[in-house]
Parts: structure tokens; C-alpha cells; sequence
């Protein structure tokens, strides 16, 4: 390789642009681009007019450009197999083939394996027919927690106070198909309490690394309440679990996670997500994912005290340095996002709102991640639900927290709202059994 790296971020939210920043900041100074990116990234990648679905186009233009890695953000490219796409061109990918993305892709899939390999996760059952579900239904114990199959942008789990609701919910997903083929097969969970964090680990299919563990904020309002979103704000490192406790969840469950793949010939490289709840009985596994999060690494990428750009490469090559394994990506301080969303998030947000307060610098340690915003002339206007993520990163958490929320009241658009408790001190579960 002469010259500097070329690197292709796949996506256009908030989680790419703090991927873009990441790679920019590299000593290895890479060319970036980025599809199809959003506006609040032209001055760090070249952005590339494809849709990040476009799977054969990416691929295509991956390899006519000559890309030395590809860095696949959203969930849905990489269920569709961008990464299978890219290895049949020969270019390095981090981000797992098709079907090894069914950890996310398939939560019955998930459920199984987790089962398979006796690891901690509530205990489920499969409907495949509405009547199924309604007999797992009738008379079970709530909250009951039932959770489309496949992708479904968010909308796929849905936490039952009482029959009636679930009933509700088999009629909406089963019988109407309201998330099309994503619903028409359902797990029925038990609903199980505690405290959540993220745990991302970056794989290279044997060999894995741990990036300090987040805490996102998923419900709309203060306090947890209201619908589920995307994502409302997130913290890093997470208050629980500690980050030896991290290495020991990590330990017990990645590993085996990661073997079982490799030896159903589909070895996992690329960033594995657990959704963990942290019980009064230990940490149970609520989901996987086989990307970065979307508040999470806007929060966990400014804290690394190393380049992620060899780290990225070493894993989509399968080849993260041995003595690495099972230790933490360099970082340090702490980071907080504040999520500023438009009225009518998480249903149909209300878009064209014009932005303002971006153009005036913000103070040193803030980054502002755009996800759902659009250029109209020489302003900025809301084009989606998510608007853009404020994220200060301090030494501790408080000044993290007391800097984000700064910067976000500079900012401004009609029906701009956005959650007051993102990393505030909340009450812990009890002690945790690790
Ligand atoms: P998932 O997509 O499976 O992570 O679900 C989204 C969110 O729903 C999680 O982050 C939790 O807040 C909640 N959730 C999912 N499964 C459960 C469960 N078994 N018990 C309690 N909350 C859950
Ligand atoms: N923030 C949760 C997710 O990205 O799935």
C-alpha cells in the first residue's frame, strides 16, 4: 500500500459521522468517504450518492475505488450481505457476512444459540401462527415481552402490562402485518429487570477486543417512560457493569458466541453488541446486534486513547494481535450524547424545521453528530426523526454531562425535544451478581 489508507463508511446517521470523525482523527490520515453520508460530514469524507442498501453498488464501487477497508454502520446493509458482497470482490470489511448477522437479524436464531450454549437470556417461547401466539398469550404471566423476529427500525419489541396488549400486538404484527414479513414470526419472552448497558465488542472471528461499556437511554421520555426510539442519548463508560465485570460478562458469553459461529463455517468479524440487563441474579443477554449502536458510538468512539484504524483492519483481516485478546481498546474520561428530536418522534416526525446555532463554533471536547438533518440553501433543516447527537466528552461523567447539555441549549428548531436525564444519577438495581 503507498499513500494514505482509503476507508468506505457505509450509512448517513449520527453513528456515522462519530465512525467518520474516529477514522479521521487516524495518524494514518485515510481518505474517507462515506455512503451516502450525511451534509454534517463533507468537510471530513467524500461522500458517495449510493444508498447504504444498495449492497452490489457499494461493492462494485469498493472495488473499482480501490477501498482498503469498508466500515458497515446500519443494521440493514449487513443483514442484507454487504460484507459477503465485498469479500466476493476482495475488499476488507468490518461488519459480518449474512449469516452470522442472524444474531441480529433473526432474534429466533439469537434465542436458540443463546439456549444452545446455556447462556443467560429470559426465557422465551416461538409462535409461528397467530393462534400459536394467542395460546402462549392466554394466561401467561405479566409483563409478557413480545418481540418481532426480524428487523424492525426499533418497533419490533413490545413490553405487554396485560393480555389484552399483547393480544393487541399479535393482531397488529401476525394478522395485519403491520412490519411485514418482520413480524410474522414472534418470541415471547419473560420481561426481566434491572439496570441495561451495551456491550461492544470488536471480533475478529476468533480473537475479540472490548470497547468500555455504554449505557443508552432507548425510551422517548424522562424517567424510562413512553414508547421505545432508536435511542434518546447514551453514556460511556457505563456506570455498571464496572470494567472488570465487563471482561467477565465479555469472557463468558463472547467467546462462546464466537466459537459457535466459527463452527458453522460462518466466523463473525465485525462489531458484536450485546444488550445486556443487569439483573439482581447476574446479566442476562436481551438482544444482539452486529453493528456499532446508534447513540452508543458517538459515546464510545471520542474516548479511545487509540487508532481504531489498525484495530478495524485487524479484525476484518481475522487477525487482532493474540496478546490484545480479551482487553479493552485504549480510552479514557468520560462521554454523554444528548439525542434532539423533532415533534412527533418516534412516530412520523415533522421535518423542514430549519436549525439553528450550528454555525457558531462550540467549545473544545463537543462534537455534534448529525443524523436527520438536510441542507436548504445555506441552512440547516430537519429531515428526520433523530435530529442530531450533542456529545461532550470531560474527565467525568458529571462535566460530560454539564457540557453536552450546554451545548444542546445553543441549538434550536420548532418541536426540538429531547430527554433531561441522559446520564443523570439513577437509581442502581440493587448490588450485581457478575
Ligand atoms: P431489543 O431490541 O431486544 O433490545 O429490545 C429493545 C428494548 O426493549 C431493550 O433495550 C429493553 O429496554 C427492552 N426489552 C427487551 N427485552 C426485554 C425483556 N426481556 N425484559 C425487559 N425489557 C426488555
Ligand atoms: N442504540 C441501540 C441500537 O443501536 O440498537
Amino acid at each position: 500500500m503507498t499513500g494514505s489508507p482509503r476507508a468506505l463508511v457505509v450509512g448517513g446517521g449520527g453513528r456515522e459521522h462519530a465512525l467518520v470523525r474516529a477514522l479521521h482523527d487516524s495518524p494514518l490520515h485515510p481518505e474517507l468517504y462515506a455512503a451516502p453520508g450525511n451534509p454534517g460530514m463533507e468537510s471530513l469524507a467524500v461522500r458517495v450518492p449510493i444508498a447504504a442498501s444498495e449492497i452490489g453498488a457499494i461493492a462494485a464501487w469498493a472495488k473499482r475505488e480501490r477501498m482498503d477497508l469498508v466500515v458497515v454502520g446500519p443494521d440493514l446493509p449487513v443483514a442484507l450481505g454487504l460484507a459477503d458482497a465485498l469479500h466476493a470482490e476482495g475488499v476488507p470489511v468490518l461488519g459480518p457476512v449474512r449469516d452470522a448477522a442472524r444474531v441480529e437479524s433473526s432474534k429466533v436464531f439469537t434465542k436458540r444459540l443463546l439456549q444452545k450454549l446455556g447462556l443467560p437470556t429470559a426465557a422465551f417461547r416461538v409462535a409461528h401462527s397467530a393462534s400459536e401466539a394467542r395460546r402462549i398469550i392466554l394466561g401467561a404471566r405479566y409483563p409478557l415481552v413480545l418481540k418481532a423476529d426480524g428487523l424492525a427500525a426499533g418497533k419490533g419489541v413490545v413490553i405487554a402490562r396485560r393480555e389484552e396488549e399483547a393480544h393487541a400486538t399479535v393482531e397488529a404484527w401476525m394478522e395485519r402485518g403491520a412490519l411485514g414479513e418482520a413480524g410474522k414470526i414472534l418470541v415471547i419472552e419473560d420481561r426481566l429487570e434491572g439496570e441495561e448497558a451495551s456491550l461492544l465488542v470488536l471480533a475478529d472471528g476468533e480473537r475479540w477486543m472490548l470497547f468500555p461499556a455504554a449505557r443508552d437511554h432507548k425510551r422517548i421520555g424522562e424517567g424510562d417512560t413512553g414508547p421505545n426510539t432508536g435511542g434518546m442519548g447514551a453514556y460511556a463508560p457505563a456506570r455498571a457493569p464496572t470494567p472488570d465485570q465487563g471482561l467477565t460478562i465479555a469472557r463468558a458469553i463472547v467467546d462462546p458466541i464466537l466459537r459457535a459461529l466459527r463452527e458453522d463455517g460462518t466466523p463473525y468479524r465485525g462489531i458484536l453488541y450485546l444488550g445486556l440487563m443487569l439483573t439482581a441474579t447476574g446479566p442476562s443477554v436481551l438482544e444482539i446486534n452486529a453493528r456499532f449502536g446508534d447513540p452508543e458510538a458517538q459515546v464510545v468512539l471520542p474516548l479511545l486513547e487509540e487508532d481504531p484504524y489498525p484495530l478495524f483492519l485487524a479484525a476484518a483481516g481475522g487477525s487482532l494481535p493474540g496478546e490484545r485478546h480479551g482487553t479493552y481498546v485504549r480510552h479514557a474520561g468520560s462521554a454523554v450524547c444528548v439525542v434532539l428530536a423533532t415533534q412527533g418522534y418516534p412516530g412520523a416526525p415533522k421535518t423542514g424545521q430549519v436549525i439553528e446555532g450550528l454555525n457558531r463554533p462550540f467549545p473544545h471536547g463537543i462534537r455534534i453528530d448529525f443524523a436527520g438533518v438536510d441542507r436548504r440553501g445555506p441552512r440547516w433543516v430537519t429531515s428526520g426523526g433523530r435530529v442530531l447527537g450533542v456529545t461532550a466528552r470531560a474527565e467525568t461523567l458529571e462535566r460530560a454531562r454539564e457540557a453536552a447539555y450546554a451545548a444542546v441549549s445553543r441549538i434550536r428548531f420548532d418541536g426540538m425535544h429531547y430527554r433531561r436525564d441522559i446520564a443523570a444519577t439513577t437509581l442502581q438495581s440493587g448490588s450485581l451478581t457478575i
